[in-house]
């Protein structure tokens, strides 16, 4: 029989080279639901790329004095870089440059358009630059951008518009009749009460002002509105209106687009409208999880947490923090991240709830049984609750997960991990173990509680998919045992099975030398930063000043002479300074210079070089300067200018 397909989206991430834990998020959220989707026996199209077409996008690829195909090409190889490290599934990866995504967008317009639902006007508003939202005088929030509160710019241009108007009541219609289709409720209640009811206008869809987008065939001075051409790669992604695919009949309406809070609003007023201006299905669910602070602050790189997903991933391991994000925050709500919450959740859960009863149970088994269970076993009532426990489990969870419901889903789980735990202390296999005759007793203890792991694995391998198959091998079951059918059925395991001990699988965290340690790592991160910073700074002004014309007269300004180092040493408690006696023919000369990383005393006495001689003289760590002596700063590091052979006491010019 054919497998039932299940289609489901992350939102297209905007090339960044900064992202960190909260954009790792929805992604992970995401593929959590495609492998529980495929767990259950669907066929997943699993789609998530980039975003990256805009003038924010344009103005930064120029900050970096790249093109803006060079600029989105590096971020977005580091974008595949951390998904692959984070193990995410996922099926189909788009990139809004794509050669096909561009044509096809270019279609839908021209489709739109010659629907008369795109129409040429004039522009005026209000723009927000960073959000690159178009907004109506009545939308802003105190004058400000209601997105990000950042100032926005009057803006006034030939531009295309979309009729949104012209949907507003079908709009309505699809709120009214069904009230799942955007979830949280609360989030449907807001579009309805802050966007939709007080009345949609048609909404700006192309612009002239820069060109880093996808040019208007008919109109090619336009490029179409980032939104438009972001909101179409869940359907061009399929191969609607190209032939570099040909799922689309298969696929679409998509299952869930799974989307930020703040994206909700495109997601479910423009998109819906857009795709019925084309005449084309709606997805079936748009869901808008919540965000990940700090402290109630946004998530930043600089506020007292380590939020670097590389990072994370590295010191703690991918699976504790996928198990981490979806257990910790309600997938609806916000949640506030800290390193502290994470490292708290590793060690409850993961080393000393599910750790603990793998390698305790094989372990048992081990020492017991030499790692094989007898097929004689003598069952006990006391057995039922756990057995009836792990029997059930597999139908809440499905509850849950089906209602994205992730945190629930795993509490579920741990309910019956925790029971297990609760049953080697009532069955005490140690004391068992003391007489020959409880034997088949003991081994049925053991098996139960091989069971009963097998299915939490089961279960759990939608969220921990490394760790869950280290169990499964732990455990002795075969992949056939370790599927969605054989969730639900308790005694799946042959009776005389055989365990396969590994290392521990989640390692206790010592949470005092873990904060140590994070501090150390951030004030180290904090200081390169702040070194990058710098060196940026300097970069740009050396820029700017290559760009400023002088006269010959403002360069006479500056005496440069000829000056022999006669001695040198270190300027105390700094290691960046030397203190340089110089001699400039008849005249002596002072002058402390910041390159002792560069060069050690003994290497610049009697060497000769050049001094700005008329710089006003100035005190370094007390030490008097009186003038400057001239060096490049080259790839590998500070190199003086040296004129050896040249008199001191000679003018440059
Ligand atoms: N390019 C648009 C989406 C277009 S979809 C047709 C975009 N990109 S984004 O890179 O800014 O955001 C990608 C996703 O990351 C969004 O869903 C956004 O909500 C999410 N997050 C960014 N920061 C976040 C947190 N701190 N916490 C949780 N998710 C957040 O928007």
């Amino acid at each position: 029989m054919d497998k039932k397909p299940f289609y489901i989206t992350t939102p297209i991430y905007y090339p960044s080279a900064n992202l960190h834990i909260g954009h790792s998020y929805c992604t992970v959220a995401t593929d959590v639901m495609a492998r529980y989707k495929r767990l259950q026996g669907y066929d997943v199209m699993f789609l998530t790329g980039t975003d990256e077409h805009g003038q924010k996008i344009q103005d930064k690829a120029a900050e970096a004095g790249v093109t803006p195909q060079e600029f989105v090409d590096n971020i977005v190889a580091g974008i595949k870089d951390l998904w692959k490290l984070m193990n995410i599934s996922y099926d189909r990866f788009i990139r809004t440059t794509d050669e096909y995504h561009v044509k096809s967008v270019q279609k839908i317009f021209e489709k739109m358009k010659a629907k008369g639902d795109i129409y040429k006007s004039v522009y005026k508003g209000k723009y927000c630059k960073p959000c690159e939202s178009f907004w109506t005088e009545t939308q802003l929030v105190d004058g400000k951008c209601p997105d990000c509160g950042r100032p926005v710019v009057d803006a006034e241009e030939e531009a295309y518009f979309f009729r949104l108007s012209k949907y507003a009541d079908r709009i309505i219609k699809l709120y009214e009749e069904n009230p799942d289709w955007l979830q949280p409720a609360s989030r449907a209640k807001e579009m309805m009460n802050n966007f939709i009811m007080p009345g949609l206008e048609d909404t700006c869809v192309s612009r002239t002002s820069f060109d880093w987008g996808i040019p208007v065939t008919s109109d090619p001075k336009h490029v179409v509105y980032v939104w438009l051409d972001a909101l179409t790669n869940y359907i061009t992604a399929l191969g609607y209106e190209n032939d570099a695919y040909n799922d689309f009949e298969k696929y679409w309406p998509a299952d869930v687009h799974f989307v930020g809070k703040e994206i909700v609003r495109f997601h479910s007023i423009l998109w819906p409208a857009m795709l019925m201006s084309l005449d084309l299905p709606l997805p079936k669910k748009v869901y808008g999880h919540g965000w990940l602070l700090l402290d109630g602050g946004k998530m930043s790189k600089s506020k007292g947490n380590v939020v670097d997903p590389v990072f994370l991933c590295e010191r703690y391991g991918v699976d504790t923090l996928r198990y981490f994000l979806l257990r910790e925050f309600p997938f609806g709500s916000d949640g506030v991240f800290s390193n502290e919450a994470l490292i708290n959740r590793i060690n409850a859960d993961l080393a000393n709830d599910l750790g603990n009863l793998v390698s305790r149970t094989v372990s048992m088994v081990e020492k017991y049984f030499d790692g094989t269970l007898p097929a004689e076993q003598t069952a006990d009532p006391i057995d039922d609750e756990l057995i009836g426990m792990a029997s059930a489990l597999r139908g809440i969870y499905e509850e849950q997960m089906e209602s994205y419901a992730f945190q629930n889903g795993l509490i579920e789980v741990f309910k019956v991990i925790s029971r297990a735990n609760k049953y080697i202390d009532e069955t005490a296999p140690w004391i068992l173990a003391k007489d020959e005759a409880n034997k088949p007793r003991l081994a049925r203890v053991m098996y139960n509680l091989l069971e009963t792991i097998r299915i939490c694995a089961t279960l759990l391998t939608p969220f921990i998919p490394d760790s869950a198959e280290k169990i499964r091998v732990q455990i002795g079951a075969v992949p056939e045992m370790f599927i969605w059918d054989t969730a639900a059925e308790f005694g799946k395991l042959p009776a005389d099975v055989t365990v396969c001990k590994g290392p521990a699988l989640f390692p206790r965290i010592d949470m005092k030398k873990e904060m140590e340690f994070l501090d150390k790592h951030q004030e180290k991160q904090k200081k390169e930063a702040e070194k990058a910073a710098k060196k940026a700074e300097k970069k740009a002004k050396e820029e700017e000043l290559a760009n400023v014309v002088i006269a010959i007269d403002d360069f006479a300004k500056v005496s440069l002479k000829t000056a022999k180092i006669l001695a040198c040493e270190p300027v105390k408690k700094s290691d960046k300074l030397l203190c340089l006696q110089l001699e400039l023919g008849e005249e002596k000369r002072q002058v402390v210079s910041g390159i002792a990383e560069y060069y050690k005393p003994e290497d610049l006495i009697g060497k000769t070089v050049i001094l700005v001689a008329n710089l006003k003289p100035a005190k370094l760590r007390g030490v008097e300067s009186q003038g400057m002596i001239l060096a490049a700063d080259a790839p590998d590091g500070v190199k003086v200018v040296f004129v050896d052979g040249v008199p001191s006491g000679c003018t440059i010019r």
